[in-house]
């Protein structure tokens, strides 16, 4: 079965998938580096997401999209971050590409936001949102104390060790000089694998349906 994985970052969404091919699409070329050597049997494109899916999705099964949530985040509201600044609604247009032109399973994964969701969520889990077109049955993996503030190496060792995903490299995500931000983008290995599986129950319950009905 292939399957997308896009905005895809170092891939703690997709670290655990199994029985699949998974194209991952990352647009920051030291990002996907990093992607592949954690996930070598995955499929690392260097590319725009946006773009990529817009003449490709219809080759896939499954979409997972993780669009980048800084410019949603509370943070933007924090003392400490004084730059006033538009929020990226590209999220809002993938949700609704997906919902109005793509035939798989899918599913949108961002933070919540400092203001009301323009499209309602389907789940929150933990400091998660996820819009999806199938039920997703999965629990919070708590994050490690001082989850926001860890900035320094040891942060780093820290947040690799709760992920379990581990490199030397240090990358820095976009102008931001934080080692742990590119950590601090990832859904855990566990989380993505329980909602990876909720996918497989949901066509596999459709298949049944099918079979039942005769058809
Ligand atoms: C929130 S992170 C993804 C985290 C990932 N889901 C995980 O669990 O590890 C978003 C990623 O999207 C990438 N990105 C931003 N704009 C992109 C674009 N237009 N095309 C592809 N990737 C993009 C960023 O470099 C960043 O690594």
């Amino acid at each position: 079965m292939k399957v997308l994985n896009l905005c895809a970052g170092i891939g703690g969404n997709s670290h655990k998938w199994e029985n699949c091919e998974v194209t991952a699409v990352e647009n920051d070329p030291k990002i996907a580096g990093i992607y592949q050597k954690l996930n070598p049997t995955h499929t690392v494109v260097i590319a725009d997401a946006y773009e990529y899916f817009k003449d490709n999705h219809q080759n896939f099964e499954f979409a997972w999209w993780s669009p980048p949530c800084q410019k949603h985040s509370k943070m933007m509201k924090a003392t400490r971050h004084k730059v006033a600044d538009y929020p990226d609604f590209k999220l809002y247009e993938v949700i609704v590409f997906c919902q109005h032109f793509y035939k798989g399973k899918w599913i949108v994964e961002n933070v919540m936001p400092y203001y009301q969701p323009l499209i309602h969520p389907t789940k929150k889990i933990g400091r998660h949102l996820f819009w999806s077109n199938f039920e997703i049955e999965a629990d919070e993996v708590k994050q490690p104390k001082g989850f926001i503030t860890k900035s320094s190496l040891q942060g780093k060792k820290d947040m690799m060790e709760w992920l379990g995903l581990h490199f030397n490299e240090v990358v820095y995500y976009k102008k931001n000089h934080c080692p742990v931000q590119i950590l601090r983008n990832c859904v855990h290995p566990d989380l993505g694998k329980q909602i990876f599986d909720s996918f497989i129950k949901n066509i596999n319950n459709d298949k049944n349906k099918i079979q039942s009905l005769g058809c």
